[in-house]
C-alpha cells in the first residue's frame, strides 16, 4: 500500500533511484506536495511561523551565509557520516525532532515518523503534544526520546515523564522557547483553533481536499473517531479539537531554574534541554546536570525576533561543546545544512518539517524519502569538500 501510494504521487521507488527521480529532488518538491494535499488550515499550521515570519527566513539565512573552502584528490569514494549520540552509534549527524501535529496529517504519523526513523536507524523524538499513546509508537522499535512541555499541574507532568522512563525511553528533552504561547494569528484568521469550530471557511478548505479528509479523518472515524491528546491520564484527555481541561494545558511561564533541576534529579537517562541560544543558558544546563542541548528557536514557530540558530551554535559550541552534546535545529532543509551545523560545532541536527513534508505526502515511505534526501545531500556534500568522515569536515569552513 504505501509502495504504490508513494509512486503514485512522487514516482520514486527506491533509495537506489535518488539521482534519477523525476518529481522528487528535494525536500522542497516534498513541501509543495504537502501543501496541495493538506487542507489550507492544517498546512499553515505544519508550515508557518509567528507573526511577519521573519525569524523562519533568518534561519534559512544564515545557513546560506555559511560556505566552505573545499579539498581536492582526497578519495572521497566511502564517504563515512556515521557519529556516536549519546554513546550509542548513529548512522548520520540527524534525529527526527518532536512536532506535535503528525497525526494530523497522516493517519496514526507519530507512528510512520517513528517507524521511518527506525529503518534509517536514527532517533526518533515522540512529542507530549502527540496524539498516540507512547506505548504504541514504541512498537515501532528504534531508538525513541520524549519530549516534555510542561503541563499546568505540574505532578502531571512528572507523571508522564515516569512513564515514559518505564516503557524504556532513556532520553528526555524538555522544550523551554514557549515560556508564553506563540502569536500564531494565522490560527484565528483560518478558524483552525481549539475549541475548533466549524465555519464556511473551514468546511468548504475540508471538503475541498477529500484525499485528506478520507485518508486521515475518514480513517480516524473508522477507528474510534478523532484523536485525543495523548500521554495524559484518562479523566484529562480531550479530543484535538476541543478546548483542554482544567490542568491540562501546557503551562510553562512560571518555571525557573530550580523546577528544571528536580525534573533532573529524577529523570536516571539522558537529560536535555531544547530551545537554548544563550551560551550562559547552555552553562547553566551544563551545571545542573543536563546531557545535551538544543540550540533552537522552534523552527521559527516561537518567537518571530529570535536569532538565528545557526549565528547562535558557535557561543554555545564555545561555552559547553565537547562537554556536552549540542544539537541545532531550525531550518534544516538539505545535507548541505547538516554538514554546516557539525562544520559549526553541533554534533547533531534535528529535523522538524522536513521528515513532516514526507509524512503529509505519502506517510512512512515520504518520511523515508524525506531521509533518504537528507542523507544522499549529506554525503554528496562532503565528498564536494574532501571531508571522508564528520571530523575532517569544521577545518574547511571558509
Ligand atoms: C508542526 C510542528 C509541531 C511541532 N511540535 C513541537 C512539539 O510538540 N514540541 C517541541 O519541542 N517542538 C515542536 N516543534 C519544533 C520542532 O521540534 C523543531 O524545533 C523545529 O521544527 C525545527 O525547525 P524546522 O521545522 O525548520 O526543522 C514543532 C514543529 C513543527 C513544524
Amino acid at each position: 500500500m504505501r509502495a504504490w501510494w508513494f509512486r503514485s504521487t512522487c514516482r520514486f521507488s527506491g533509495a537506489a533511484e535518488l539521482g534519477t527521480d523525476l518529481a522528487c529532488y528535494n525536500i522542497d518538491d516534498l513541501r509543495l506536495r504537502a501543501r496541495r494535499r493538506l487542507p489550507h488550515g492544517v498546512w499553515e499550521y505544519m508550515e508557518r511561523g509567528t507573526e511577519d515570519e521573519a525569524g523562519m527566513a533568518r534561519n534559512r539565512a544564515a545557513f546560506e551565509k555559511v560556505t566552505f573552502r573545499p579539498r581536492v584528490l582526497r578519495g572521497v569514494q566511502a564517504v563515512d557520516t556515521s557519529t556516536q549520540i549519546f554513546g550509542k552509534p548513529s548512522p548520520l549527524p540527524i534525529a527526527l525532532g518532536p512536532t506535535g501535529s503528525a497525526g494530523l496529517l497522516w493517519y496514526k504519523g507519530d507512528l510512520a515518523l517513528a517507524r521511518a526513523a527506525a529503518a534509517a536507524g536514527i532517533p526518533f523524538t515522540i512529542s507530549s503534544a502527540s496524539t498516540m499513546d507512547l506505548e504504541d509508537i514504541a512498537v515501532a522499535g528504534g531508538r525513541i526520546w520524549f519530549q516534555l512541555y510542561y503541563w499546568e499541574d505540574r505532578e502531571l507532568s512528572h507523571t508522564v515523564v515516569d512513564k515514559a522512563r518505564d516503557h524504556g525511553i532513556d532520553t528526555l528533552f524538555v522544550t523551554l522557547d514557549m515560556p508564553v504561547p506563540p502569536n500564531r494569528e494565522y490560527i484565528y484568521r483560518n478558524g483552525f483553533g481549539t475549541p475548533f469550530k466549524l465555519n464556511p471557511r473551514n468546511t468548504f478548505d475540508v471538503l475541498t481536499h477529500p484525499r485528506w479528509l478520507a485518508g486521515v479523518m475518514g480513517r480516524y472515524a473508522l477507528d474510534g473517531g478523532v484523536p485525543s491528546q495523548a500521554n495524559l491520564p484518562d479523566r484529562l484527555r480531550s479530543k484535538v479539537t476541543k478546548g483542554a481541561p482544567p490542568g491540562a494545558l501546557f503551562k510553562q511561564d512560571d518555571l525557573d531554574w530550580d523546577a528544571i533541576k528536580s525534573l533532573r534529579d529524577r529523570w536516571p537517562g539522558k537529560f536535555v534541554l531544547k530551545g537554548l541560544l544563550h551560551p550562559q543558558d547552555a552553562e547553566q544546563a551544563l551545571k545542573l546536570g543536563a546531557d545535551g542541548v538544543v540550540v533552537s528557536n522552534h523552527g521559527g514557530r516561537a518567537f518571530d525576533s529570535s536569532m538565528a540558530t545557526v549565528d547562535a551554535l558557535p557561543a554555545v559550541v564555545s561555552a559547553v561543546g565537547g562537554k556536552m552534546t549540542v544539537f541545532l535545529d531550525s531550518g534544516v532543509r538539505r545535507g548541505s545544512d547538516v554538514v554546516k551545523a557539525v562544520a559549526l560545532g553541533a554534533d547533531a541536527v534535528l529535523v522538524g518539517r522536513a521528515p513532516l513534508y514526507g509524512l503529509a505526502t505519502a506517510g512512512e515511505a515520504g518520511v523515508t524519502r524525506a531521509i533518504d534526501l537528507l542523507r544522499a545531500e549529506t554525503v554528496r556534500t562532503m565528498a564536494m569538500l574532501g571531508a571522508r568522515n564528520l571530523s575532517e569536515i569544521k577545518p574547511l569552513l571558509d
